[in-house]
């Protein structure tokens, strides 16, 4: 009888270890994601909040492939809008996570909730008017992968917003996931090439200078889609009895927070550090 107990007892204890470790190492994979997109707004203002304040809008063009055109007024200031608003959300998105600001201030949470909407929807058609009117790098396939990441913003955006207003708290914050993963889309699209450089050797294998190689078209629909399956991975293993699937998980989300700071380090140092000097 006691025996069994201890059995039992130590399947317990054992069960609420390995949904600690799940729950930690995927904590440790959002930190250290938004540890990364931070780094990419400095970025962001520091490299165009510089080029607006000094006048010299042919710098953007270091950076750009389109960038700032001459005789094409709406696509430029769609361009501003699209980056201003980039660095409002990516540093705006992430303070929707945090369930001590959630709990102290829910007015915040949802003020901040609807400027996000907003703002993810008027990105995602700057982006598309862009993405039309001047072409995708990378072509046809790079447009359709952009096209599918606007639409999934847009999306998911809607879900979240909806189960908010329905009160449905466990749904709204997977939506809430789910949009915040493709907005951060953007910044997958960079971290992805950072970390395919360090694991490459920095051999640039399967990447041209018109993305139009094996892996530019990979990440044409990776950069949306790959951390959208993880997340369905993790909340899928979160859900599951199975401890197996469960440790599995937790060892594969720690083997991602490696990569994750690898790709950020390598991005850092070749595309954002660079341009600010
Ligand atoms: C909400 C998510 C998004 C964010 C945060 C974002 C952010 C940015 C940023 C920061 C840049 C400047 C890039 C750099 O300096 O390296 C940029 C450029 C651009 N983005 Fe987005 N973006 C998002 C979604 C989209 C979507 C969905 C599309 C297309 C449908 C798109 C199309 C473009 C285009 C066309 C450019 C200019 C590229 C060029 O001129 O070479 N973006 N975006």
């Amino acid at each position: 009888m006691t025996s069994n107990l201890q059995m039992e007892q130590k399947v317990e204890v054992k069960a609420l270890n390995i949904g600690k470790r799940l729950h930690q190492a995927s904590r440790a994979l959002f930190a250290i994601a938004i540890a990364g997109q931070m780094l990419f707004v400095y970025y962001i203002v520091a490299f165009y909040g510089g080029i607006a304040v000094s006048g010299q809008y042919e710098k953007v063009n270091d950076q750009l492939g389109h960038g700032v055109m001459e005789g094409d007024p709406i696509g430029n200031a769609m361009l501003a809008i699209h980056i201003f608003l980039a660095a409002v959300i990516t540093f705006g998105g992430p303070l929707q996570f945090s369930t001590a600001l959630r709990n102290r201030f829910p007015k915040f949470h949802r003020w901040n909730g609807r400027i996000y909407f907003v703002t993810a929807v008027v990105i995602c058609l700057a982006g598309l008017y862009m993405n039309t009117t001047r072409g995708a790098h990378g072509g046809f396939i790079m447009s359709v992968g952009n096209f599918i990441n606007a639409s999934l913003i847009m999306g998911f955006s809607v879900m979240a917003w909806r189960t908010a207003m329905q009160r449905k708290f466990m749904a709204h914050k997977k939506w809430a996931l789910r949009a915040f993963l493709m907005v951060s889309g953007v910044w997958f699209f960079r971290i992805g090439y950072g970390l395919w450089l360090l694991l490459t050797g920095f051999s640039g294998v399967g990447v041209s200078h018109d993305l139009t190689g094996p892996f530019d078209r990979f990440l044409s629909f990776g950069h949306s889609l790959v951390p959208l399956l993880i997340l369905e991975l993790y909340f899928f293993a979160k859900s599951h009895q199975s401890l197996q699937i469960k440790k599995w998980t937790a060892a594969f989300l720690a083997l991602l927070c490696l990569l994750l700071v690898g790709g950020i380090a390598v991005v850092s140092m070749i595309f954002w550090i660079p341009v600010l000097h």
